[in-house]
């Protein structure tokens, strides 16, 4: 925000007063490019343009009457509805339209007096600074990362091995001067021994020793130069090695560690590149990149005063195709970032694809839809292809012109380096010397065109793992939190709402009283927010208003790994890892005995699906329990709630594909188990409720009916019509059969 507007504002605004929303157009009031401010505070309704600072529009909130957005092409408008008074309409461009409806349902959640819950994490195609279209939603943009900044944090990783990067560094400045040396020796052969001139001119024998002596120097320094690059692949690979694994570490670390809010926004193929193609490209720039670069301009440094020390006037010519060599660098490079862009995109494109269509093969199969992914495979591949072709075309052409203008530097030294040794100003070693260094002076000059691309994607790449090391974590080491060994299991829900989305309630003011040891079942329509109640009492979310208290203490005091650890759910997908079914089950009591787990899968009616195979408890389930079927996962999955004996226990859906006699068999068990147990129970088929102490009935994302059973039934509300309406459905099915 600019300073002035700043100023102007915190003016304005009378002690006590909040802000509470604060966002920027990109139009102004004429609907030109330009900026407005738009500042909610719990009082007014600010309207502040960035140039004439003195026409600031102020209203007051209980002067609204209504305020909406108004959709027009290519942009849109906020409408201000006043009592009595003109409506105010506020231009804004459509990359700004999802901004601004979640900025209306917070003046109008103001207006009505009601909770102030507005979603201020929204989903980002452009970026903040510089308005440009973002690479990935969410994403870090290439232009306005802060170099110096990223770079000084990618240092810190260097940071324990400074002793190996302080190797790396002396083993490449040696290695460099073993590489310019040699030129300036060769000189010496032709000068002084091969075409000797001045007063060594006839002495053969102190020509031989001469020619002796510098072979040797040359030997030494080859000998030298082999020991620096065997020391620089070391380091490197060192180095190189540790530095990734730290990075993929840290960045693995955090991604178990992270919120299921944070993969609720994310597409879990986007996040895994994270780990292994930025991590790489990180890498590559530190021990590679960065090395190479400083290296190289060192270099271009030394060779320059060489050859303007030897012949200033030549040196001068030979720099003439460098300008052209940096200008068709750029200009080639920019193009291939463009290509590069659309590869990776591709790239992407077609792995989505494929890891889809793989793993749902079975739905692909079922309706006979393989020509039509092999089709979509195909035209991505075809992409590819021709994307292929056109970079490789690309690098010839690169490398044919290169190689014609430095030729031009090689005719140069020919022509006028040869006009000097012909005119005796320059000896021929000299001018052998200037031939080598031109090389040398021109490879690197190739490169330095990509720097600048190469450097973007690595420091993008830095940013998006840095983006994901600063996301704040699951409070796992909250200070303030208590340690609880042994929780009892109230559970109390005082006036909870809660979104997903904060704007979009799921469930609203939500108050319910669980004793320790109560059975609850949880009843409602489909998507009426059940799972997601017993979200919240695992703490997979946070509460957007009221709190919800286990054993009379809030839920963010109780240390998380305290709570998680004495609750057992099983969730509506139950979800198993590759590996046996003993495993599966003691997947949260690793160190769990054969009779613990064998009495798990008995009290879950598993034991004997188990036993009849053949390898019994060591069965491999498959990748994700493929080879289960979902009863017997669901089974699986109720044994390895069971065994790290939960405090409280939450069954979502938890028997809803097994048939009515294991299902009555694991109700029995369940009903042993719940036994000093709070337990929660969700399930569509109501007669699985029977057990339950109380029935909550939710509907609209409120509670609107408690109580026992019968109580319900006698009461003829909401759940009497839903038994009604499945005791009929069996019926009916009943009677056709
Ligand atoms: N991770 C999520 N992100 C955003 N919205 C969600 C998420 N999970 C659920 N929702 C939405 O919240 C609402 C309640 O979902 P919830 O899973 O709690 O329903 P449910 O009562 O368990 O339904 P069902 O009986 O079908 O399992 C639904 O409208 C759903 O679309
Ligand atoms: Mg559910």
């Amino acid at each position: 925000m600019p300073h002035l507007v700043r100023a102007k504002i915190s003016g304005m605004l009378p002690a006590g007063e909040e802000e509470l929303i604060r966002v920027s157009t990109d139009l102004n009031q004429e609907g030109e490019f330009g900026t407005q401010w738009v500042i909610v505070t719990d009082k007014r309704l600010l309207i502040v343009p960035t140039t004439g600072l003195d026409s600031v529009v102020k209203v007051p909130i209980d002067e609204l009457t209504l305020v909406q957005t108004e959709a027009l092409v290519g942009g849109g408008r906020l409408n201000i509805e006043r009592k009595d008074k003109p409506t105010i309409a506020v231009p804004y461009s459509n990359s700004l339209a999802e901004k601004f409806s979640e900025v209306t349902r917070g003046i109008e959640q103001l207006r009505k007096g009601g909770a102030f819950l507005i979603n201020t994490q929204l989903d980002r195609t452009r970026c903040d600074k510089c308005g440009k279209l973002l690479p990935e939603k969410n994403g870090i943009c290439p232009a306005c990362i802060r170099r110096l900044a990223t770079l000084q944090r990618i240092a810190t990783y260097l940071k324990p091995y400074r002793k190996h990067a302080l190797l790396l560094t002396a083993v490449s400045l040696i290695g460099m001067g073993t590489a310019v040396v040699p030129p300036m020796l060769t000189r010496q052969i032709v000068d002084g021994v091969l075409v000797p001139t001045g007063e060594h001119a006839n002495e053969m024998s102190e020509r031989l020793a001469l020619l002796g002596l510098l072979v040797l120097g040359l030997i030494a320094i080859r000998v030298l130069n082999w020991g620096m690059e065997w020391a620089h692949g070391w380091t490197v690979s060192w180095l190189g090695a540790r530095i990734t694994a730290d990075i993929r570490n840290r960045l693995y670390q955090q991604l178990e560690l992270l919120s299921l809010q944070f993969y609720d926004r994310r597409q879990v193929g986007a996040v895994m590149s994270r780990v292994t193609r930025d991590a790489g490209r990180l890498q590559e720039f530190l021990v590679e990149g960065l090395p190479y670069l400083i290296i190289n301009t060192l270099m271009l440094i030394g060779i320059l005063s060489i050859l303007f020390w030897m012949h200033w006037l030549l040196a001068l010519l030979i720099l003439i195709p460098i300008p052209f060599m940096l200008g068709w660098g750029v200009l080639f490079w920019k193009r291939m970032r463009l290509y590069f862009n659309k590869w990776d995109q591709a790239w992407s494109d077609i792995m989505a694809t494929v890891n889809e269509a793989l793993s749902g093969i079975r739905v692909v199969k079922a309706f006979a839809q393989e020509v039509r992914e092999i089709a979509t495979f195909g035209a991505q591949n075809k992409k590819i292809r021709q994307l292929a072709i056109r970079t490789e075309t690309n690098w010839e052409i690169f490398f044919a012109t290169t190689t014609l203008l430095t030729s031009f530097g090689m005719l140069i030294v020919w022509f006028f380096g040869g006009r000097e040794v012909v005119a005796d100003t320059l000896t021929i070693g000299t001018l052998l010397a200037f031939y080598a260094y031109m090389w040398m002076l021109y490879e690197p000059v190739e490169w330095f065109g990509e720097v600048n691309s190469w450097m973007t994607r690595a420091f993008a790449g830095a940013e998006r793992i840095f983006e994901v090391i600063d996301t704040p974590a699951e409070a796992y080491r909250d200070p303030a939190a208590r340690p609880i060994s042994n929780i009892k299991g109230e559970v109390s829900f005082k006036n909870v709402t809660f979104g997903y989305d904060k704007s979009k309630p799921v469930l609203h003011e939500i108050d319910l009283d669980i004793s320790a040891g109560e059975m609850i079942g949880l009843v409602g329509r489909s998507g009426v927010g059940k799972t997601t109640t017993v979200n919240l009492i695992c703490r997979f979310y946070d509460v957007d208003q009221g709190t919800i208290e286990i054993d009379d203490l809030p839920i963010q005091k109780i240390r998380l790994e305290d709570l998680r650890s004495q609750i057992g759910i099983v969730p509506q997908e139950p979800f198993l890892f590759s590996g046996t079914v003993a495993e599966n089950i003691s997947y949260g009591k690793p160190g769990a005995n054969f009779e613990e787990i064998m009495d798990a899968a008995i009290a879950a009616n598993a034991h004997d699906f188990i036993v009849a195979k053949s390898d019994g408890y060591d069965t491999q389930v498959g990748e994700r329990g493929s080879e289960l079927s979902g009863g017997e996962k669901q089974r699986v999955a109720i044994a390895r709630a069971i065994l790290h004996d939960p405090k409280i226990l939450i069954l979502d859906e938890a028997t809803s594909s097994v048939d009515v006699e294991t299902e009555k068999q694991i109700q029995e068990a369940i009903a042993r188990l719940t036994q000093g147990r709070t337990t929660f129970a969700i399930a569509h088929r109501l007669s699985t409720l029977r057990n339950a102490d109380r029935l909550v009935i939710l509907e609209g994302g409120r509670i609107v009916e408690i109580g026992t059973h019968n109580e319900l039934l006698e009461k003829k509300g909401i759940f009497y019509e839903l038994v009604q309406l499945q005791q009929q459905t069996s019926e009916i099915i009943a009677v056709k059969e």
